[in-house]
């Protein structure tokens, strides 16, 4: 939702032509985060202003107004210490367009931009606050409130360092935001904070850093009672006056040369730097005189000294697309070694025994628990619905599988022996963070799934595991789902390893995901015979996707796939649930796709099959390899390996991930970056 991206170059000389490349390269890195508008923020060739460029559409749309204008010799000169920010956006407050684009500025003067992502809640409080103190506002953001407070601030409180005004502003505010200010008045410096949304500053020193660890400094403490005076009802008080926070205390060290990059994610500083700062709720960081420092208004009790810097594992090649057309397409491709990875050093094929480091301390309280909870939203959701039969299975407990938002919405009771899981592939899902606090709160075992490593899941989660797909680019999500899969079923496998009637259950599934990566690599051949149907299909209005057992969910997640990649009609539907409606939508011109696999209720799917094709309908089929009596209901059929049922999901969803691809290219769609959609879904 929104990326930012800020470059600081202190005594390493860069014309303002490379820092602009270098916000731009940032900005595309992000761009899968939102695409809707972008803008940039860099100092005038004078250094008495700020200039900015605002583009409606892609970075690319931005890219080329650059050239455009910076393009005379004098942006080729080095300087030596320059700030910039950069945006791109996914529209929440107002429509996409140049003036709701980041930055957004505090007056005509440009005396202060921020770049943001979220929404802070209280804006309208805020902007009544400003309004009747003079300020005019220009656009429909949330976001403009910020600068403009800043602005006040500053008014009032002129010998304030750009810290310490930040600092002050964020107080004010609510909501969830990750922010990057540039100030002309504060030449060089940068101030960045967030809360409940991710931010990370990354490092690049040509000499290692003497320290690891980034001191905090603490301010003294608040009286919240103060703070919130100008939350309720939208009452207009003076702005309280907070504590300052020690600004005396020792920084990092001094560094001669040093270059800071702030962005929402590790993809957009990996090919500069591997040694980055993951800032946490309500960090001010702060860049003055090439020195970072970290504050915090308040200290309670739990609160560490330091925040570490830790070093990526991430490679650059992971963030390239190679020689794919398409992110999406890459990471389709990927998943033979992206499932392998989910194992690795976990899943002993010898010795039949699995290891989940993350939870295993865990374990005996886990199977102590009255009921596990599974909660998600999109395609993490349905690996969720994909797994839950096999938990049950092999856990013996009950399983709930929710969506978040629905969970919040219902105040789901909770209690203090539930296990409650949240998936999440960027770990920083808005709907599933809410929904893992409300059931922290209420004394549950939060078990975190995630792909992102520092994400806000993890943090807040008591334990969990990684699913190692690596970054996932594609707003679609693919790789990500059958490693979640795969981590889901590492979990059942561990809960029943004592459980000597599973064993040989156990040992089948086992042998199951021993072959599976080899397994994939055989339904990927298939790419050119699903191209071949995707040509039949993508004229189409409409998709009807059919399967129930252990298929159920990658109907619901093939359906999820054509929607948001092609913007067509589709529906998962549960083949028993046909005759109960959706019989009604089958004839000869409705396309159907229906899953078919020799396993526990290949009876009743084939019932669903001869319902349809007695209405005319010609599904296309997805079936095992050789089965001749199912492949004889229709001439289009995609055949895939054997497994054992409980895995045939993680087979079966690779041809509709393929399927959706194709249909989206044909249909001249944006792959990897949907309409309307963003990757990581940060507001409620
Ligand atoms: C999947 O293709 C989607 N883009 C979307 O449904 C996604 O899975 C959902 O927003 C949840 O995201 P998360 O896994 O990062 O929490």
């Amino acid at each position: 939702m929104c990326g930012i991206f800020a470059y600081l170059n202190y005594l390493t000389p860069k014309s303002r032509q490379e820092v602009l490349d270098l916000l731009v390269t940032g900005l595309k890195r992000l761009e899968y985060r939102g695409y809707d508008s972008t803008g940039v923020a860099i100092d005038s060739l004078d250094n008495k202003d700020i200039v900015m460029v605002k583009r409606t559409g892609k970075v690319k749309v931005l890219e080329d107004a650059i050239k455009e204008h910076f393009s005379g010799g004098e942006y080729s000169e080095p300087v030596l210490t320059h700030m910039g920010i950069a945006h791109t956006r996914w529209a929440t407050h107002g429509v996409p367009c140049e003036r709701n684009s980041h930055p957004q500025r505090s007056d005509e003067g440009n005396s202060f931009v921020v770049v943001h992502n979220g929404i802070i809640t209280n804006y309208n409080d805020v902007k009544t606050f400003l309004s009747k103190k003079g300020y005019e506002f220009e656009s429909e953001t949330d976001t403009e409130v910020f600068a403009k407070l800043v602005h006040h601030l500053w008014k009032k409180h002129p010998n304030y360092s750009f810290r310490e005004l930040v600092e002050q502003a964020i107080q004010q505010v609510e909501g969830a935001f990750a922010i990057a200010v540039k100030s002309k008045h504060f030449p060089g410096e940068c101030v960045a904070s967030r809360r409940s949304s991710p931010l990370l500053v990354g490092i690049k020193t040509k000499t290692r850093l003497a320290t690891d660890h980034i001191p905090i400094l603490y301010g003294k403490d608040v009286d919240s009672s103060k703070a919130s005076e100008l939350r309720p009802h939208g009452q207009t008080r003076e702005l309280p006056v907070l504590p300052r926070s020690d600004s005396t205390s020792e920084f990092m060290p001094e560094q001669k040369e040093v270059e800071y990059f702030f962005a929402s994610d590790a993809s957009a500083v990996i090919e500069h730097t591997n040694r980055v700062i993951y800032l946490e709720d309500d960090d001010v960081a702060a860049v003055r005189n090439g020195i970072l420092s970290i504050h915090r208004l308040k200290k309670s009790l739990d609160d560490p000294h330091a925040r570490e810097i830790t070093t990526l594992k991430m490679e650059i090649q992971q963030i390239m697309k190679g020689n794919y057309e398409y992110f999406m397409q890459k990471e389709i491709f990927e998943q033979p070694d992206s499932v392998v990875n989910t194992m690795r050093g976990r899943v002993r094929f010898d010795g039949q025994s699995i290891v989940l480091g993350g939870i295993k301390d865990y374990i005996p309280e886990i199977k102590r628990c009255r009921r596990l909870m599974l909660i998600g939203c999109g395609t993490s959701y349905h690996s969720a619905v994909a797994t839950r039969q096999l938990l049950e299975e092999l856990t013996e407990l009950p399983v709930m599988v929710e969506l978040a938002s629905d969970f919040l919405d219902r105040n789901t009771p909770i209690f203090r022996d539930d296990v409650c899981f949240f998936i999440s592939q960027s770990g920083e899902t808005a709907d599933t963070l809410m929904a893992l606090r409300y059931c922290k709160q209420r004394g549950a075992l939060i078990v975190g799934i995630t792909n992102t490593v520092g994400s806000s899941i993890c943090r807040e989660s008591h334990c969990g595991v990684h699913i190692n797909a690596g970054p996932e680019i594609g707003v679609a999500s693919t790789k990500a789902y059958t490693s979640q899969f795969i981590s889901l079923v590492m979990f059942a496998l561990v809960m029943s390893e004592d459980r000597l009637s599973l064993q040989q259950r156990r040992l089948e599934i086992l042998q199951g995901l021993s072959k599976l990566a080899e397994q994939i690599r055989e339904v990927l051949k298939l790419d050119n015979k699903v191209r071949e149907l995707a040509k039949d299909l993508y004229q189409h209005k409409s998709l009807l996707i059919m399967g129930r057992g252990y298929n159920f969910a990658t109907c619901l997640e093939g359906a999820l796939k054509v929607k948001e990649l092609t913007y067509m009609h589709s529906e998962g539907i549960m083949a028993g649930e046909l005759k109960h409606g959706p019989l009604a939508l089958v004839d000869d011109s409705m396309p159907v796709l229906m899953i078919v696999l020799r396993d526990p209720v290949y009876v009743k799917c084939m019932n669903a099959l001869q319902q349809v094709t007695s209405r005319k309908g010609c599904p296309i089929i997805i079936c095992e390899e050789g089965d001749e009596e199912t492949k004889t209901f229709s001439s289009r059929h995609l055949e895939i390996p054997r497994t054992v049922d409980c895995l045939q999901g993680i087979l079966t969803v690779i041809p509709m991930q393929l399927l959706s691809y194709h249909i989206a290219v044909l249909r001249g769609c944006d792959v990897d970056c949907p309409r309307n959609l963003a990757k990581s879904v940060t507001v409620e």
